[in-house]
Order: structure tokens, then C-alpha cells, then sequence
């Protein structure tokens, strides 16, 4: 039995460190030194090279390094039956809280132009209000969007949320389904994506979208790139549509030089690193789920092939 990964290169050490502390007894694998692919069972992955994992041909299950898994479900050749397992680990879901309190707060209290202020030695008084009026809305009341929505509900927030189906969240008005989505637009004065990208979600912050939302509202995607439509968030920030953005994820990432993005006065940037999967908490997670599948039992944060997330 062996497992085989594949991380980014800055982080492999650390998930190479963590399986052997947790598990020694675990044979494993490095991406491109696989050995005899007969023994792989498992595989621990992110952003895999198309059509290599179904060359594995006693793959017991898939597990996502991320929360995403949209980069597993884009290979046209991942193989059918073998159970994906997406990534849930509490500091994932920490750091992403982190990022969106953060976010939310900066917009909310119009941080970004005393920046400017200040760098224009500019004494101007902005007046900011209290977070009980202001309504945000969060994309998305999975795993990490229902954490976000908590922390800012614990500030007073008014805050609301747009899931596929209902949901009973302390402080937090649920909405759902093409049937509550503009109800829930009208609400987001401050909107957050934290939305999989699935063919139902792709290209959804738009301008139809945005239109819905009170004029001036500012958005803020960590979710994925394809979520959004770049050229409808400029035309967006032009018409003062949108009031700002802040995005940590993008079309093409590393963003191009040459991308408008870098030098527009209201997007913020961050490097998609909105939340990183912690290796040692994250290595639990897997060892828990191969001692289940050892057991027969199936394996815990499966993903629905057929929702995509
Ligand atoms: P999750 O637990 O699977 O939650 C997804 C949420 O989206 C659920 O509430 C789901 O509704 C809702 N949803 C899915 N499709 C929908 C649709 N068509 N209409 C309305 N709602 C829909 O996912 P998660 O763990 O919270 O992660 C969310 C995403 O964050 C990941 O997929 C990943 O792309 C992104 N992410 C980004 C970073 C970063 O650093 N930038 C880090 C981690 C994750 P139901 O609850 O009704 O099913
Ligand atoms: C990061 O983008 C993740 O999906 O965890």
C-alpha cells in the first residue's frame, strides 16, 4: 500500500515531514518518482497534470490538498468510481475566516481610501458607521462561508447568505436558489464569494449580478477566478457599480503583468493565499479517512461528482 502527493514545491516538505511524523509505516510517494504504480492506493493532490491519476490502477480514493475540487474535476479523465475527498481542517476554515473579516472590515469602514488619504497627505474626515448598518452577504454557507458568516455576525453585522438549500445559522439570514438570489443581492452591501467553481457557478460575479446589488457595493472573491467575469468587475468599478474589490483569486494566476487589476485604485490584491491548508492538521484528516477505508467505511468530506463540490 502506498500513497503518492503532490503539492506546490514550497509546501512539500512540510506534508512529507507531517506524513512521516503521523504515519512512518506509510510508504509514499513523490509525484514524479512513483515507483511501481501497482502499490498507489491513495493519492493526496493538488492541481494533478490531466489524465495521470487514472493511470493508477488500485486507487482507493483522491484527496484534495484544498478545499477546491474543481482542479480535480476539470481532467476529462479522472477516473469514475474512485471517491474524491475534499479538503475540511480547521485551520483552513480559520485562515479563510481571518480573510474575511479582515476584507469586510476594511471595506466596511472605508480603509483603503485613508490609505490614499494618507498618501496624499490628505486630512479628510470619513465618517464610518456601525457594523449593525451594514448588510453583507456571503456566497456560499459551506464549510468556510458559514464560519465567515458566524465571525461576522458575532461584530453585528447584518449579515445574510446564498446557499443551494436552506440553511438554520444563528444571526444569519439564509437565502437559496435562483428563487432567494436577488433577495439576497439587494441585501449585500459588502458581497463575499465563497462559492466552488462548478458549471452552475462559473462566471457568476457579473454585471447581471452586480446590477442587483445596492449601487456602490464593494465585492470580495476568495473563491475561485472563474467565478468571475474581469472585464464586467472593471466596467463594474468604472460606473461605480461596484465601489471596490478585493480578490484573492483570478482567471490566470499568477495575474499578468500586463492584467489591469495591479494598478487599479480600487482592487485590492491578494496572491491566492486567502487560506492555506495546514499540512500537519491536514494529514490527519487523511490518515483518519485511510483507517476508515481500511475499515470498509466510506470515507468522510466525499465530494458529490455530480454537484462537483
Ligand atoms: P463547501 O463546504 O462545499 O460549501 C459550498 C457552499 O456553496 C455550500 O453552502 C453550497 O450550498 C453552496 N453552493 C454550491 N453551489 C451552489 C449554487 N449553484 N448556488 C448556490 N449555492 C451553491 O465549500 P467550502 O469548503 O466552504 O469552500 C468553498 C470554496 O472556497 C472552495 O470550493 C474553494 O474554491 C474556495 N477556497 C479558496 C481558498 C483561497 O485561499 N482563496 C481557500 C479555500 C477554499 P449547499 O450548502 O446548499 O450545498
Ligand atoms: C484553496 O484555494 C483551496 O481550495 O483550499
Amino acid at each position: 500500500m502506498a500513497l503518492i502527493f503532490r503539492t506546490d514545491a514550497a509546501r512539500a516538505a512540510a506534508w512529507g515531514a507531517a506524513f512521516q511524523r503521523q504515519m512512518p509505516e506509510l510508504d509514499i510517494r513523490m509525484w514524479d518518482a512513483p515507483g511501481n504504480i501497482a502499490d498507489i492506493e491513495f493519492a493526496v493532490v493538488w492541481k494533478p497534470e490531466r489524465g495521470v491519476l487514472r493511470g493508477f490502477p488500485n486507487l482507493k480514493a483522491i484527496f484534495s490538498v484544498g478545499a477546491g475540487v474543481d482542479h480535480l474535476f476539470s481532467d476529462p479523465e479522472l477516473p469514475e468510481g474512485v471517491p474524491v475527498v475534499r479538503m475540511v481542517e480547521p485551520e483552513l476554515t480559520r485562515g479563510m475566516t481571518e480573510y474575511v473579516v479582515l476584507h469586510v472590515l476594511r471595506h466596511h469602514r472605508r480603509q483603503r481610501e485613508m490609505e490614499a488619504n494618507q498618501r496624499a497627505e490628505k486630512w479628510e474626515m470619513i465618517e464610518v458607521p456601525t457594523a449593525p448598518s451594514r448588510k453583507v452577504g456571503i456566497m456560499g454557507l459551506g464549510e468556510l462561508g458559514r464560519a465567515a458568516a458566524l465571525a461576522l455576525a458575532a461584530l453585528e453585522f447584518d449579515v445574510a447568505g446564498w446557499s443551494r438549500t436552506p440553511k438554520d445559522i444563528p444571526g444569519v439570514e439564509s437565502f437559496h436558489g435562483d428563487f432567494g438570489m436577488d433577495a439576497f443581492l439587494a441585501h449585500s452591501e459588502i458581497l463575499v464569494c465563497l462559492l466552488p467553481l462548478t458549471t452552475e457557478t462559473e462566471g457568476i460575479l457579473n454585471t447581471g449580478l452586480f446590477e442587483k446589488l445596492p449601487r456602490g457595493a464593494s465585492l470580495i472573491n476568495a473563491a475561485r477566478g472563474g467565478h468571475q467575469v474581469e472585464e464586467d468587475i472593471l466596467a463594474a468599478l468604472e460606473s461605480g457599480r461596484l465601489s471596490e474589490a478585493t480578490l484573492d483569486v483570478f482567471r490566470e494566476e499568477p495575474l499578468p503583468a500586463d492584467h489591469s487589476f495591479w494598478g487599479h485604485p480600487r482592487v485590492t490584491i491578494t496572491p491566492h493565499n486567502a487560506s492555506l491548508t495546514d499540512p500537519d492538521s491536514a494529514v490527519r484528516q487523511v490518515i483518519e479517512n485511510i483507517h476508515r477505508i481500511r475499515r470498509g467505511e466510506p470515507p468522510t468530506n466525499i465530494v458529490d461528482p455530480k454537484a462537483g463540490y
